[in-house]
C-alpha cells in the first residue's frame, strides 16, 4: 500500500511571539518542518501534502529552496478551522487507496521507528493512534477507552467531563489510517463543540461506531510527541535533542568534555578518538578524522578536519579543508575557501580567506591572509598582510615553496614570490620577486650621532 504523508503546519504559533512562522523556528539549526519533512521522507511517500496557513509565503519558499522533492505538495488552509478542517484541504490530493499518515509540523522529533510502527498498523487496517500518558495532560484531547480497554473516543479538553478530565492517556495529534476513511468521515465533522472548530479527532467515535479496529501505540519517550507552543518549550527540546546527540558520540568513541555544553546542527561525521572541550558547535556538514582534538569555544561550519589535527580555544573555522596533523589557533580565523595541506600552522589571531596553505608552512601570529597560494615550508612573519582588495576588485597572491616572509611585510596583490625568496620585515612588497632573492622596500635607517631631544618649552606667563 502507498503512504500519502499529510503535515499540519497552518497554525499561528501566536506564544511564539514572532513574525517567523512557529514551524520554521529551528531545533539545531533546522526549521522544524525540516526535522518532520525529513523523518517522513525516510519512509518514502509517494507525496507528501503540507497543509500551510499563517506565513504561507515564508512556508512556501522555505519548502522550495530546502526540498527537490517533486511530490510535495503545499496546501492553503486560508481559515484555521481545525485540525478536521486542515486535513480535508489536503484530502482530495490524497489516493484513496493510499495510507494516510498526520503529522504536525510542531512536534518536531518524532522517531521514524514510532512512526513506521504506525504506519505498519494502518496497512493492515487499522486506525493507529499515538498516544502516551502523561502526569499532567491537562490541554490534550484524552483518549477514552470502554470497559474493554479499547479506544472509543477522543474528548478535547475543552469538552470533556469532569471524569473525562481525568483520564491521563493523550492524543498525541500523530496518526495514521486508510485514506478511504477520511473521505469517508471528513464530510461528516461538525463544528458543533466548545472551541467551534472541526476536530479530527471526532472520527475516532466515527471509527468505533463502524467497528473498525483502532489501536493506540506508544513513543519510546515523551519528547518524541512534544509540541511546541512557545520558545520556552523549543529551548527544551533543544536540550534534549542535542543530549541525545551527545550519548550517540560518546557511544561511538567521542570524548566530551561536558555532554551538556557541546552543540551538533547539522550533517556530522566524527571519527574514533576524537575529544571536544566545552562549547565546541559543528554546524552544517562537518566531517572530523580521528585523533582530532577541538578546544574550548571553537566553531567548526561546513568544514573537514583531518586525522591528527589539533584545533585550540576560540577557533572558527568555515568552509574549510583542513589536511592531517595541523596545528590551529588559539583565536584562528579560517574563512571559506581555506585549504590546509598537512602539517599547517595557522597561529593566533590569523585570519584566511580563499587561501591554500601547502604542507608545512606556518602563519603563526596576527596576519590576513586572503585570495592567496603558498608552497610548501613557507614562513609568513608576524603582522603580515595580503593587500588583495582595491576596493573594487580582489587579486591573487602566489607565494612558493619555501620562501620567507619578513614581519609586517604588506603583500600588494596581485604580486608573487618565488619559490626560496625572502622578503625584509616591514616591506611593502609591489612586485614579483625571483627565486631565492631578497626583496626589501623599506626606508633605510640613518643613525645621527649626539641628537637632543627636543625638551619642554617652559609655559609662557
Ligand atoms: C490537537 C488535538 C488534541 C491533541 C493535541 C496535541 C484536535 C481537535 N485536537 O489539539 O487532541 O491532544 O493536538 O497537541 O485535533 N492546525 C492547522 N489548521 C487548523 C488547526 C490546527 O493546520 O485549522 C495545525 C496546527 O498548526 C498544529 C496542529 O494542527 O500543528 C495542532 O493544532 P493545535 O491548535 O495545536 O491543536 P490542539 O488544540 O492543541
Ligand atoms: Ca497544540
Amino acid at each position: 500500500m502507498s503512504l500519502e504523508v499529510i503535515i499540519l503546519a497552518a497554525g499561528q504559533g501566536t506564544r511564539m511571539k514572532s513574525r517567523l512562522p512557529k514551524v520554521l523556528h529551528a531545533i539545531a539549526a533546522k526549521p522544524m518542518l525540516g526535522h518532520v519533512m525529513e523523518t517522513a521522507a525516510k519512509l518514502s511517500p509517494i507525496a507528501t501534502h503540507v497543509v500551510v496557513g499563517h506565513g504561507g509565503d515564508l512556508l512556501r519558499s522555505y519548502l522550495d529552496s530546502s526540498s527537490n522533492n517533486r511530490s510535495l505538495n503545499v496546501v492553503e488552509q486560508t481559515e484555521q478551522l481545525g485540525t478536521g478542517h486542515a486535513v480535508d484541504q489536503a484530502i482530495p490530493q490524497v489516493a484513496t487507496d493510499s495510507v494516510a499518515l498526520i503529522l504536525y509540523g510542531d512536534v518536531p522529533l518524532t522517531q521514524l521507528q514510532t512512526l513506521q510502527d504506525l504506519v505498519v498498523r494502518a496497512e493492515q487496517g487499522s486506525l493507529a493512534l499515538l498516544t502516551v500518558e502523561l502526569t499532567n495532560p491537562t490541554g490534550y484531547g484524552r483518549i477514552v477507552r470502554d470497559a474493554q480497554h479499547q479506544v472509543v473516543a477522543i474528548v478535547e479538553q475543552k469538552d470533556a467531563s469532569e471524569a473525562e478530565l481525568t483520564i491521563r492517556e493523550i492524543n498525541t495529534g500523530i496518526m495514521a489510517l486508510p485514506a478511504a476513511w477520511l473521505k469517508q468521515w471528513l464530510p461528516q465533522l461538525s463544528s458543533d463543540n466548545a472551541q467551534g472548530e472541526y476536530y479530527l479527532t471526532d472520527i475516532i467515535a466515527m471509527a468505533a461506531a463502524a467497528e473498525r479496529r483502532i489501536e493506540a501505540i506508544h513513543p519510546a519517550s515523551e519528547q518524541e510527541v512534544q509540541g511546541v507552543n512557545n520558545r520556552l518549550q523549543l529551548a527544551e527540546l533543544e536540550r534534549w535533542y542535542q543530549l541525545q546527540q551527545a550519548q550517540h558520540w560518546m557511544t561511538e568513541g567521542v570524548t566530551l568534555a561536558d555532554p551538556a555544553r557541546v552543540d551538533f546542527r547539522g550533517d556530522i561525521r566524527i571519527g574514533q578518538d576524537v575529544s571536544l572541550d566545552i562549547n565546541v558547535i559543528l554546524e552544517g556538514r562537518v566531517v572530523i578524522g580521528d585523533n582530532v582534538s577541538i578546544g574550548a569555544n571553537s566553531v567548526i561550519k561546513d568544514s573537514s578536519v583531518a586525522s591528527g589535527t589539533v584545533i585550540k580555544p576560540h577557533s572558527m573555522l568555515d568552509e574549510t579543508l583542513v589536511g592531517e596533523n595541523c596545528d590551529i589557533g588559539p583565536f584562528a580565523r579560517l574563512r571559506p575557501g581555506t585549504v590546509l595541506a598537512n602539517n599547517a600552522k595557522i597561529g593566533n589571531f590569523v585570519e584566511t580567506k580563499k587561501t591554500i596553505v601547502g604542507e608545512g608552512s606556518k602563519i603563526n601570529h596576527l596576519s590576513y591572509v586572503g585570495d592567496a597560494t603558498l608552497g610548501r615550508g613557507v614562513n609568513v612573519g608576524a603582522g603580515t598582510i595580503t593587500c588583495n582588495y582595491d576596493g573594487v576588485n580582489k587579486f591573487q597572491t602566489e607565494i612558493g615553496d619555501h620562501a620567507f616572509i619578513g614581519s609586517n611585510t604588506s603583500l600588494v596583490a596581485p604580486v608573487q614570490v618565488g619559490a626560496g625568496a625572502t622578503t625584509g620585515a616591514g616591506s611593502t612588497i609591489t612586485k614579483a620577486i625571483e627565486a631565492d632573492t631578497l626583496g626589501v622596500s623599506r626606508g633605510r635607517q640613518v643613525n645621527l650621532k649626539g641628537w637632543q631631544r627636543p625638551q619642554k618649552k617652559s609655559e609662557p606667563l
